[in-house]
């Protein structure tokens, strides 16, 4: 991510705001470095979830009481909310169950429809499964062909082999993650849509690791679709986001059938609702929607730059303190931009082992393959390390993390 100017943010009274940080495990304060993984869910957000079921609880759009309109209302409101923070509108913010399923809904509604034998698809070799699997079954039952951009040695990609993929006139759509959870790559997605659309491409761009950080316009980037998850971005699970041009989604059929999609049912045929409710099958899961609109209201009035600012400089030091530590490679760009995930290999040490003797001591880390199988082996090790920064997170953090690092070479010294 590119470095901002931004007002200093109140990082201790930030991370008040997160009961589950005032647990103790092991010798002090849980150090929670896996914001990547999932976020911990700020007070704001719980009290509005807390709020719908205990005074609004009833299903949307259907009924003419208070409670269904009152939850009505948080759902569609938490929409806008979202339409607002993407600079979409209403009728493009689809409500998924996390980033996984917007981009299969993708795969299956846009991809079956458009993508034909001979075709290409093309993603990235630093994809999160998700980002890829969909498209293996795509391009499998309509026999296209999947093919990857390169990853260089700094762990960023090469554009050159987009370019030479986009050069054989056969890509239908590139799909490119905003931000590497493996790596924590920043990939200059408004260069790549640009190349992609001069080459009659469509881009769909999986900004899991990007939206909790930073400030994202879908206008300005250009892209055709853009997905993110919830529980990612201080909000709950069982919740995510499609963003689709509108003239895109007009165009596609329905990816799941049931209620709330259609205008009318009958015997032996339906028509569909209008767009975004076209894609919301069966009863959405409001509450956490709710709790998603609660998310983003309060990352914005934290601020999103300042809190980018301040990621950024702990990011800085992390990576700075990591290097200091015995026969351990960083498996990312040390450099800005970046994100705020860092993945590490400890030389003769499996990353599960160092996670669970981080663990003891309450510094949780993620360790694994990260969902990004095919890229740990495009970079030969079975998997990696990970400390993620989030908004909460301070030099203090790093500083546990690195005292616990010392810990896991002196176990297997
Ligand atoms: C870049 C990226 N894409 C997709 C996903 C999948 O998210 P979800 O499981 O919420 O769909 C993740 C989660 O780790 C991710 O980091």
């Amino acid at each position: 991510m590119e470095p901002v100017s931004a007002p200093a943010l109140d990082v201790a009274a930030v991370a008040e705001q997160f009961p589950i940080l005032a647990r103790e495990i092991g010798s002090g304060p849980l150090v929670y470095l896996d914001s990547a993984a999932t976020a911990q869910t700020p007070e704001p957000v719980l009290v509005e979830m807390d709020r719908i079921y205990r005074e609004s609880n009833a299903n949307i759009h259907r009924g003419v009481y208070a409670l269904s309109q009152e939850s009505t209302a948080a759902f569609e409101g938490a929409r806008a909310t979202v339409a607002d923070w993407l600079g979409a509108s209403v009728e493009e913010i689809i409500f998924t169950k996390n980033v996984t399923e917007a981009i299969n809904l993708v795969a299956y509604s846009w991809g079956r429809r458009n993508v034909r034998a001979g075709d290409r698809v093309l993603t990235t070799k630093m994809e999160h499964h998700s980002n890829i699997v969909p498209w293996q079954l795509l391009c499998a039952e309509v026999g296209a062909k999947l093919a990857y951009v390169d990853v260089d040695d700094d762990y960023r990609l090469d554009l050159d082999s987009l370019d030479r993929e986009l050069a054989r006139g056969d890509v239908k759509l590139v799909c490119v993650g905003h931000v590497s959870n493996a790596l924590g790559t920043l990939n200059p997605v408004a260069e790549i849509v640009q190349r992609a659309h001069a080459a009659g491409a469509l881009v769909l761009v999986d900004g899991a690791q990007a939206i909790p950080h930073m400030r994202v316009d879908v206008r300005e980037l250009g892209a055709d679709f853009y997905g993110f998850t919830g529980h990612k971005v201080y909000g709950p699970t069982g919740i995510g986001v499609l963003y689709g041009r509108r003239e895109l989604l007009e165009d596609m059929p329905p990816f799941l059938g049931g209620g709330e999609m259609i205008a009318r049912v009958d015997w032996d045929m339906s028509t569909w609702n209008a767009l975004p409710w076209k894609f919301e099958a069966g009863t959405t899961p409001y509450v956490e929607a709710a709790g998603l609109g609660a998310a983003i209201r309060w990352l914005s009035a934290l601020g999103i730059d300042a809190v980018l600012a301040h990621e950024l400089a702990v990011t800085e030091y992390l990576i700075e303190r990591l290097q200091e530590v015995d026969g351990l490679t960083i498996r990312g760009p040390l450099d800005q931009p970046r994100g705020t995930a860092v993945s590490f290999t400890l030389e003769g040490i499996h990353p599960h082992d160092t996670a669970e003797i981080l663990a003891r001591d309450g510094v949780c880390i993620r360790a694994g393959h990260h969902c990004a199988q095919p890229l740990m082996r495009h970079m030969g090790v079975p998997a990696t390390s990970r400390a993620s920064i989030g908004v909460h997170n301070t030099r203090a953090d790093v500083d546990r993390l690195i005292d616990g690092l010392a810990e896991v070479r002196r176990v297997f010294a």
